[in-house]
């Protein structure tokens, strides 16, 4: 049996610089789709890991799709009390960043709410075998990190759910980071094992591409973390000014009164510089020049300034679609409407070409 998982890091990345350029020059040829579990408000470090970058590919005219995971939130947690909320503030964080569906027909929509994705899922576990799914490397992880000894079948599961997340609407570009990457090698197969034995070889499904994100991992402003909701790291694009300026004062540096860019010995203040520079688009070594003997103090202080500017109009855009939940639901609805027709489409010619007609 074929090794789903044995696709080397460096065979994905030089896929995904040939596909960055051609997304440059061929925007209209391509179908980006992203997803986020709806579990919470977004921090800074999607803001800079993920969202400008799908801001960016929208405005270059690549049509694009974000699903809101709410079926894979039950994976790992018992969360379903607040989905309906968490779509909703998830929404709003996409708008307020310049996620623009009315004017680049980018299309939002809550995977639950598309049955006919849904149904692909049923076939798709057709080309899998349970061993694959076992030894999916994130899956793993999940695992471990849960701390559960029991765990569901959903937890194996869903990546082949995810498959139907890329397939439904023959998405093939994929903006992920590495942990994303076992999952899309088995959407892949998934693609190429639909064709091979439902459709006598034709493309009915492309078999989508990763698109590294090139941004570096942000830390939390503990400083020893990746930044999470859940670990009280993290500036939200909802969090007020006086709330960031407060979490900021509050975070870790050292000593050293000579600020210096070094993420191997002074990982803590090579963050915040970090957050500094991917603000204001300069280097944190440059950033870090300037500060010079400030201290942390100075680096904090120009780091909340900072911050609090560059978030300014998000939150303002945020404050304003706060006001307006009818509008966050009419985006939601014709997300749906459209992802439907779509998935309805693809459901139709899967059922011909397994001669499930009638
Ligand atoms: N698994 C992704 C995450 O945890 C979310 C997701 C769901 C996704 N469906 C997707 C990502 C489809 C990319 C494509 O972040």
């Amino acid at each position: 049996m074929e090794d789903i998982y044995i696709s080397t890091f460096e065979a994905a990345q030089e896929r995904s610089l040939k596909l960055e350029s051609n997304l440059l020059t061929h925007p209209e040829k391509f179908r980006v789709l992203t997803g986020d579990r709806p579990t919470g408000k977004l921090h800074i470090g999607h803001l800079f890991g993920s969202l400008q970058n799908r801001v960016r590919l929208q405005n270059l005219g690549v049509q694009s799709f974000i699903v809101i995971a709410d079926y894979q939130v039950l994976t790992d947690r018992e969360a379903f009390e607040s989905i309906s909320e968490n779509i909703k503030e998830l929404t709003i964080d996409y708008l307020s960043v310049g996620i623009e569906p009315k004017k680049n027909k980018t299309i939002i929509f809550p995977h639950s709410h598309i049955p006919e994705l849904n149904q692909l899922l049923l076939p798709f576990l057709t080309l899998v075998t349970n061993a694959e799914l076992d030894r999916n490397p994130t899956v793993k992880e999940e695992i471990l990190a849960s701390g559960l000894k029991k765990i569901k079948a959903g937890m194996y599961i869903y990546p082949v759910h995810q498959a139907a997340d890329i397939l439904f609407c023959k998405g093939n570009v994929i903006p992920v980071g590495k942990d994303q990457l076992p999952h899309l090698e088995l959407s892949r197969t998934i693609a190429r094992r639909f064709n091979e034995k439902f459709a006598k070889n034709k493309s009915v499904f492309p078999e989508p591409q990763a698109l590294l994100s090139k941004s570096p991992v942000i830390l939390g402003l503990d400083g020893s973390q990746k930044m999470s909701k859940s670990r009280n790291n993290a500036v939200f694009l909802s969090s007020t000014e006086d709330e960031t300026v407060a979490l900021i004062k509050k975070s870790k540096t050292d000593s050293e009164r000579v600020i210096t860019y070094d993420p191997t010995n002074r990982p803590e203040v090579s963050n915040l510089l970090l957050l500094i520079s991917l603000a204001q688009e300069k280097s944190p070594e440059l950033i870090a020049e300037e500060i010079g003997d400030g201290g942390s103090g100075k680096l904090k202080s120009i780091l909340s300034e900072t911050l609090n500017e560059y978030l300014k109009p998000i939150r303002k855009k945020r404050k304003e679609l706060e006001s307006n939940p009818d509008y966050i639901k009419e985006v939601l609805h014709s997300g749906i409407s459209e992802a439907r027709e779509i998935a309805t489409n693809t459901l139709k010619e899967v059922r011909q070409v397994m001669n499930m007609e009638i």
